[in-house]
């Protein structure tokens, strides 16, 4: 009986196997016949402008495109990135494909980065919620908002992996983590492209920057990058591959230089390994006049072999410095450019229009009336709220300082409780800033008995400044002196500080990311009033605190928190919301130890805090460790971890798996969210491996008195890693498990695994 169930089973499946797969194929056999007539009628000029994406915006690149609308009207453009206005506009813009002769649509590209007229937390801050089902939701509404206006390509996810907060992008991203990233990176482009391009929902994402921007040298935006093969393959290059393998139809090439040749022109990045190792297939973009850079970068002697480069290594569209569009016919004519190379770029552009549907209906369903209908809803502004608090980091709770008494008097100061665009970044070009929340409404709505004062400036903010350049002491003073004042009379004092939107994201790096020394005064004196003091950070990168923390019970990172600012961190300060977020970036001590990560290696020479010994990989005036670790976040609640159980302690083959887990409780009074992590670490390898590597996570929420038991299964594949000649390969041997709340507070097992 048993027997002819399956059988039946497996039968049924074949078929779904084999109809889904000859459906595939019909697809893929349509799509390559249309494509290729549509090519035979091209002249070389139409396919060129296939390649050449144009935009208004007053950019960085050569050509003012003052002339976007000209050039998308006589078919020497075929795409436009950041046309923005209203819905009409954007229509009008996407509606001049019909004056070409072949009327071939536009990819209508936009920076949807964290949010189109909804806005999210930024990516960082997204990222610390460890929730893949809510960061997918956050793209999935980014996408409805941003297909209803007319954009069919969005230029995230961000996925470089960041390990300097100097560098101001690291905002943009989701931290330091090869897995964690690669994992999140997924969830965006699931939730941009939803189950099928073609939907009238989906965009098309584009996963950037290809590659290892992130790791800049000294953060510099810009700088170049230097890296060996193994780090590239082990921790920078995986997410781009997860982006990819999910489905991603297009990947954007980087500012930066790769082993010496500017990614923008670099034949191994962009084709041995995207293409041929890969098999990605989408289309590759430049980014914002990468191609003219070439020159600068010093790899080109001119603009036409700047173009002649970028072409050769496989860049299909040029952003911004219509170098494709003014020199790559003359290279045909020439001969030093291949026909079947443009057909190539243009039959990819085309490709990926067709996947998204445009030839069938170049405005997905044009509908004026739409935006109104989707954009801010309730339900978007309810997940945005989530967000918030999900991505909220609680730092520091002495004395149970939060959550706060709904009754008390609360003391709220900074220069942006009441502002509503300070709760954006960079990023939020078209995010609605009448709709936010701000702080101020934000508490008010839970608590009314609420007073507030600016406290300081932003050290970036003009006024901060007298007229003769020289910092304003006496209206810094009175600042203090009011904010000191309603302080006096409260219970306890709410402290929103941190960077401004001015200093973080792209061309915002730093080389100083602690407090300003303003907004520090300003603490001490809030301190000195003896109410206890809550301090929230708004901020687009981890920043250096260890000196400032003194002056604060409770420390909560808020990052940018988008348009449910306000409401989302009123319940965490209140406790409708106990706070969850675990850093996926290391906060370091001090500048000085940067760039500072979780997963480095042990080196030849440990050190050992608190040992003697002077000859150890150690700094003499400052600790190793940093200030918080990767993973680390607090709660309301406590949560307690049984020692770890392993279903084996000796495997071997490959085809098994082991069972890790553990039993974690409630321990405290609210109920609450853990994310429970798992990290590996091969003791004796080949190539020296990381102290430990996150391999895996789960959330649980427990109740107060709640356990749950944790399991986690590992298998061979956990155990690989790039070996000296690149292979992704696992070694027989002894392995150290560890499950804990974060990258320190960890417990320890350890197995033997044979092959
Ligand atoms: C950024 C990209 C962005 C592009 C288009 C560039 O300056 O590096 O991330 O997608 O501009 O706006």
């Amino acid at each position: 009986m048993k027997t002819n169930l399956r059988t039946i089973l497996l039968a049924v499946f074949s078929l779904f196997c084999f109809i889904s797969c000859t459906t595939e194929k019909t697809h893929q056999n349509e799509k390559d016949e249309f494509i290729t007539k549509l090519m035979n009628n091209m002249f070389v000029e139409e396919k060129i402008a296939q390649l050449n994406l144009v935009t208004p915006s007053a950019g960085t690149g050569p050509f003012k495109t003052k002339r976007v609308v000209e050039k998308l009207q006589e078919g020497s453009a075929g795409n436009i990135l950041s046309v923005m206005g209203s819905v009409e506009r954007i229509h009008k813009t996407a509606s001049l494909a019909d004056s070409t002769r072949l009327k071939i649509p536009f990819f209508m590209a936009l920076d949807i980065i964290h949010g189109y007229k909804t806005i999210f937390p930024i990516p960082l801050g997204l990222s610390c919620s460890w929730d893949t089902v809510l960061i997918e939701k956050t793209a999935r509404i980014a996408a409805i908002e941003g297909t209803a206006m007319g954009y069919n390509q969005t230029y995230s996810p961000m996925v470089d992996i960041t390990r300097d907060p100097r560098w101001g992008r690291v905002m943009e991203g989701a931290g330091e983590d090869p897995y964690l990233g690669s994992v999140v990176a997924r969830a965006v482009v699931k939730g941009y492209q939803g189950d099928d391009l073609n939907d009238e929902t989906s965009m098309m994402a584009c996963v950037k920057h290809f590659g290892l921007y992130g790791a800049s040298e000294a953060g510099r935006d810009y700088n170049t990058t230097d890296m060996s093969r193994l780090t590239m393959f082990q921790y920078y290059l995986p997410p781009y591959k997860a982006a990819i393998d999910a489905g991603a139809g297009s990947i954007m090439s980087s500012f930066n230089d790769v082993d010496g040749v500017p990614a923008t022109a670099n034949k191994w990045l962009l084709t041995d390994l995207l293409r041929d190792e890969w098999g990605f297939d989408g289309v590759v973009v430049s980014d914002y006049n990468c191609v003219q850079e070439l020159i600068a970068h010093g790899v080109a002697a001119d603009y036409k072999e700047a173009v002649k480069k970028a072409m050769d290594a496989g860049l299909d569209m040029d952003m911004a410095s219509e170098g494709y569009s003014t020199f790559l016919k003359n290279l045909v004519n020439e001969g030093a450019i291949k026909i079947e190379q443009i057909d190539q770029a243009c039959r990819r552009v085309l490709e990926g229009k067709y996947d998204l549907g445009l030839f069938e209906d170049p405005y997905k369903n044009y509908n004026p009336e739409k935006p109104a209908k989707v954009i801010l809803t309730e339900e978007n502004k309810e997940v945005a709220k989530l967000a918030v608090c999900k991505s909220i980091v609680l730092l520091k709770n002495d004395n149970n300082t939060l959550p706060l008494n709904k009754n008390s008097k609360i003391a709220l100061i900074g220069p942006s409780v009441d502002d509503q665009f300070e709760m954006f970044s960079m990023w939020s070009q078209t995010g609605d800033r009448q709709s936010v929340i701000t702080i101020l409404d934000g508490i008010r709505k839970l608590n009314e008995n609420v007073v507030c004062a600016d406290g300081t400036f932003f050290t970036d903010d003009p006024d901060y400044l007298k007229n003769d350049g020289r910092f304003d002491e006496a209206e810094q003073f009175k600042k203090e002196k009011e904010a000191v004042e309603i302080a006096t009379k409260s219970d306890v004092i709410v402290a929103v500080l941190g960077e401004s939107i001015a200093v973080s994201g792209e061309a915002r790096s730093m080389t100083d990311i602690s407090l300003p020394g303003c907004q520090v005064e300003l603490l001490k004196k809030l301190k000195a009033t003896g109410k206890p003091v809550v301090l929230v950070l708004l901020s687009g990168r981890p920043l250096t605190l260890e000196d400032n923390l003194q002056y604060a019970d409770a420390v909560l990172e808020a990052w940018r928190p988008g348009t449910m600012a306000g409401a989302g961190l009123a319940d965490v300060l209140f406790g409708d919301y106990n706070p969850s977020g675990k850093l996926t970036m290391t906060f370091p001590r001090s500048l000085g130890q940067i760039p500072i990560y979780y997963n480095h290696k042990h080196t030849g020479r440990p050190y050992i805090e608190g040992e003697k010994s002077a000859f150890k990989s150690r700094y003499l005036d400052e600790k190793n460790d940093p200030l918080f670790p990767f993973g680390f976040g607090m709660s309301y609640t406590s949560f307690g971890y049984s020692p770890i159980s392993l279903s084996d302690t000796l495997m071997s083959g490959n085809t098994i798996q082991l069972d890790v887990s553990v039993d974690v409780s409630n321990t405290g009074d609210y109920a609450g969210e853990e994310t429970v992590q798992l990290y590996l670490n091969d003791p004796v390898a080949s190539v020296a491996r990381p102290v430990k590597e996150l391999k895996k996570f789960r959330k649980v929420f427990l109740q107060p008195g709640e356990s749950q038991r944790v399991h986690f299964k590992l298998s061979v594949e956990d155990l690989k890693f790039y070996n000296y000649e690149l292979k992704w390969d696992w070694e027989p041997g002894k392995f150290i498990v560890y499950v804990g709340t974060n990258s320190e507070e960890i417990q320890k097992a350890s197995f033997v695994w044979n092959r």
